[in-house]
C-alpha cells in the first residue's frame, strides 16, 4: 500500500522538486497552508506529513499527528526549532530532517549580502537604471584584511569561514566544538566577548534554541564595533528585532543584512504586495538605508531544492523501511511502522 504523504507550505517549486524525485510507493498531497493548530485536521488520512520552517508544529498539533494516525514529520530544512521534538518522543512520532543540502547555498547567500551591503550594489543597481551615475554615498570598503566573526561553525558557517578566507578576511569563530580542519586553514576559535568587540562583520550560523534564543540583543549590540556589519541567515529569533532598530538608530549597526525575521511566518513566502503590511516593527527595519532583506532564500538554489527532495524522501522510505538512521532522525521511536 503506497504511503500517504501530506506536504504543507507548499510551494510550486516545491511541487514540481518533489514529484520529481517521488516514485509510486508514495500517495501526494500538497497543500499551501502552513500545518498548525487550525490546519491539522487535513491529517485526517495521512501516514507522513512534510514540512518547512514556518510550520508550527507544536505539541497540540503533534498530539492531533498521533491520534490521526501520522507516524512520522519530515522536515524539508536543516533547522527543527518550529517541532516541539519532546512531544514527539512522548507520542512516538519521528521526526526527521535534511541535516545537510550543500551548505554552499546559505553561505553563498550570507556573503552575497555582505557584499551587496558593502558595495550597495542594490542602490548602484537602482541608479544606474535612472541615468543616475553619481558616486556619492556608494563607498565601500575592501573585505580583505577584515576580521569576520563567525557564530556557529557547524556546515553553513564553515563555508562561509571558507568563502572568506579566500577574500583574505581574518575569520574568527564560537562553536562549541571547534572544528580542527578550519582552524588548520587559518580561523581562530575565540570566546563570545572577543568575537563581538573584535569582529567588523558577524554572520550567524547557530541554531536557534533556549540558549541562542535573542543571542543579539542591546548588550550584546554594545560589545560591537562602531558600525559593525551584522548577517543573519539562520534564524530570527537568534536576534531581538528591537535591540536591533536601537543599534541602527544609534549607528552601533553600520549595515544589516537578514535572510530571515523573528515574525517570519506572517509575511515570508507569500506575496503582499497589494496588501498594508500590519507588522509596524518589520516596515521600520525596512526603512533603514543601510538594511538589506531578503524572504528566506538563503537554501534556494537549484542544487539544494533537487537535495533536499531526494533527501526528505529517502527519509521517508528509510523509516518505513525500518533503515532509518540517526544520522537524518531527531527522533526515532522504537516501533516498526504500521503495514
Ligand atoms: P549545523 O548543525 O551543521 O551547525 C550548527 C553549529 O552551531 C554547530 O557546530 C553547533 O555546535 C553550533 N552552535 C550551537 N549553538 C551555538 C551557540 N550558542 N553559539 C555558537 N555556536 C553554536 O547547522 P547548519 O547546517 O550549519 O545550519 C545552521 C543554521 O542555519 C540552521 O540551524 C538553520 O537555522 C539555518 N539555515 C538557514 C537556511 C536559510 O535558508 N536561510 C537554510 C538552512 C539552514
Amino acid at each position: 500500500m503506497a504511503i500517504k504523504l501530506g506536504v504543507f507550505s507548499a510551494q510550486p517549486y516545491e511541487e514540481k522538486a518533489i514529484s520529481a524525485e517521488a516514485d509510486d510507493t508514495l500517495e501526494i498531497q500538497y497543500f499551501p497552508v502552513a500545518l498548525n493548530t487550525k490546519t491539522v485536521s487535513l491529517c485526517d488520512n495521512l501516514d507522513v506529513i512534510c514540512v518547512f520552517v514556518n510550520d508550527d508544529v507544536n505539541a497540540d498539533v503533534i498530539a492531533k499527528l498521533a491520534e490521526s494516525g501520522v507516524y512520522h514529520i519530515a522536515l524539508r530544512c536543516a533547522g527543527y526549532n518550529n517541532v516541539d521534538l519532546d512531544a514527539a518522543k512522548r507520542l512516538g512520532v519521528a521526526v526527521s530532517h535534511v541535516p545537510a543540502y550543500g551548505p554552499e547555498a546559505v553561505a553563498e547567500h550570507a556573503v552575497a549580502l555582505m557584499l551587496t551591503l558593502n558595495r550597495k550594489m542594490h542602490k548602484a543597481y537602482n541608479r544606474v537604471k535612472d541615468g543616475n551615475f553619481n558616486l556619492n554615498g556608494l563607498l565601500g570598503f575592501n573585505m580583505a584584511g577584515k576580521t569576520v566573526g563567525i557564530i556557529g561553525t557547524g556546515h553553513i558557517g564553515r563555508a562561509t569561514a571558507r568563502i572568506l578566507m579566500g577574500f583574505g578576511c581574518h575569520v574568527l569563530c564560537v562553536d562549541p566544538y571547534p572544528d580542527k580542519l578550519l582552524q588548520k586553514s587559518g580561523a581562530r576559535y575565540t570566546d563570545l566577548d572577543t568575537l563581538l568587540s573584535q569582529s567588523d562583520i558577524i554572520s550567524l550560523h547557530c541554531p536557534l534554541n533556549k540558549d541562542s534564543y535573542h543571542l543579539i540583543n542591546d548588550e550584546t549590540i554594545n560589545k560591537m564595533k562602531n558600525g559593525v556589519m551584522l548577517i543573519n541567515t539562520s534564524r530570527g529569533g537568534l536576534t531581538d528585532t528591537h535591540a536591533l532598530i536601537n543599534g541602527l538608530k544609534s549607528h552601533k549597526i553600520g549595515y544589516l543584512g537578514l535572510d530571515v525575521y523573528e515574525m517570519e511566518s506572517e509575511l515570508f513566502f507569500k506575496d503582499h504586495s497589494c496588501e498594508i503590511i500590519q507588522d509596524d516593527i518589520f516596515e521600520r527595519l525596512a526603512t533603514f538605508h543601510n538594511v538589506l532583506i531578503t524572504g528566506h532564500q538563503g537554501f534556494f538554489t537549484q542544487e539544494a531544492l533537487s537535495q533536499i527532495s531526494s533527501t526528505t524522501l529517502s527519509n521517508i522510505s528509510a523509516w518505513h523501511n525500518d533503515e532509518a538512521t540517526t544520522n537524518s532522525f531527531l527522533v526515532l521511536p522504537p516501533k516498526a511502522v504500521p503495514s
